[in-house]
């Protein structure tokens, strides 16, 4: 009798894990996408899996938005395909997972942060003292509690980014999806929705953001897929695509007094790259966090001293330019 009942709950079991299409958050499935004559996306196949936050890094007309337009449902692929959760984008469970935080913000200036919001809650059907807290709450997550009875026009852009970022989360979404959410912001309010960003993926929701800025994609990011004229040209996780395209790290180091055979030491431990100009030391390292303690400690046992050290790691803009002879930020 186990033995069947085991059998069966197999069975079952089975039978959600391919309704789930293996608990992928989204699967995009060789997309294409042509508006008349223009091809914005060319195959492009993505996933997001539960709980990670995924970045599409690419420069303008890469396709970025076109694809997250397609994912949320708002517009049809020409072939190819989305599944939210094994489901299609425009089936109202599918729909109902998704926040999503478009490129500009839909505010009503005339009304205050928290009237707002109001009227989006009604809108999702949460009403009553439950919009209340849940309104509370969300505007302390984004920092607006003391701003929230202020009128929206008075907002600078980066609240209003952060309120729109709030209305998103009403409904408690499985998925965020946010295009260029830090667009034209100082660093600063960058940083702050970075934040609020890593605290959505703690309560273990999926994050799929697109953005052109490299340091967003960076910091943010478990993996990154790099888009470029309607296609994904690189994908992996930051360290991953910098170790693999980019270029060696530069270590440079200053010393207080010149050091006799100090060059060929050097180049025993790190090899070749290594060039010593007076008080200068300058090497390539594909492993600088081995092989600065080991630089550092070779100059100290022959006797120098170190009055900077200086570090270059590559970027993922170094990634692009690598493969697409272009800067990603111009
Ligand atoms: N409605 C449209 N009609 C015709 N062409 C379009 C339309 N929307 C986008 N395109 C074109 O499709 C390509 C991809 O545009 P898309 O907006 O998806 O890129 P993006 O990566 O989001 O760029 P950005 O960084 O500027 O937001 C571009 O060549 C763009 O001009
Ligand atoms: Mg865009």
């Amino acid at each position: 009798m186990v033995g069947k009942d085991i059998k069966v709950s197999m069975i079952i079991f089975s039978g959600l894990f391919i309704m789930n299409e293996t608990g992928h958050a989204i699967d995009v499935i060789n997309v294409w996408k042509k508006y008349g004559d223009v091809v914005a996306l060319r195959g492009v196949s993505i996933t997001v899996n539960e709980g990670e936050i995924v970045s599409l890094l690419g420069p303008n007309g890469a396709g970025k938005t076109t694809l997250i337009s397609i994912i949320v449902g708002i517009l049809r692929p020409t072939k190819g395909r989305v599944l939210i959760y094994g489901l299609d984008p425009k089936n109202p469970k599918a729909r109902s997972m998704i926040g999503f935080c478009p490129q500009e913000p839909a505010l009503n200036d005339n009304l205050t942060g928290r009237e707002n919001m109001m009227f989006y809650a009604r809108l999702y059907g949460i009403d009553g003292i439950e919009a209340k807290k849940r309104i509370n709450e969300l505007l302390e997550v984004v920092g607006l509690s003391d701003d929230a009875d202020r009128l929206v026009r008075r907002y600078s852009g980066g609240m209003k980014r952060r309120l729109s970022l709030a209305i998103t989360l009403l409904p408690n979404p499985k998925i965020l999806v946010l295009d260029e959410p830090t667009l034209g912001m100082d660093p600063n309010i960058r940083r702050s929705i970075w934040d609020i960003v890593k605290e959505v993926r703690k309560e273990g929701k999926s994050v799929l953001l697109a953005t052109h800025y490299m340091e967003e994609a960076d910091e943010l990011s478990d993996r990154v897929y790099i888009m470029h004229e309607g296609r994904v040209i690189a994908e992996g996780t930051p360290e991953q695509l910098k170790k693999i395209y980019g270029p060696p790290s530069v270590i440079e180091i200053e010393l207080y007094r010149t050091i006799d055979e100090i060059e060929e030491e050097l180049r025993n431990i790190i090899g070749n790259s290594v060039i010593v100009e007076e008080k200068l030391i300058r090497a390539h390292s594909r492993a600088p966090d081995i092989d600065v303690p080991r630089v550092v400690s070779c100059i100290y046992k022959a006797g120098g001293g170190i009055k900077s050290l200086k570090v270059t790691k590559p970027t993922l803009e170094d990634v692009f330019l690598k493969l697409t002879g272009r800067r990603l930020e111009e």
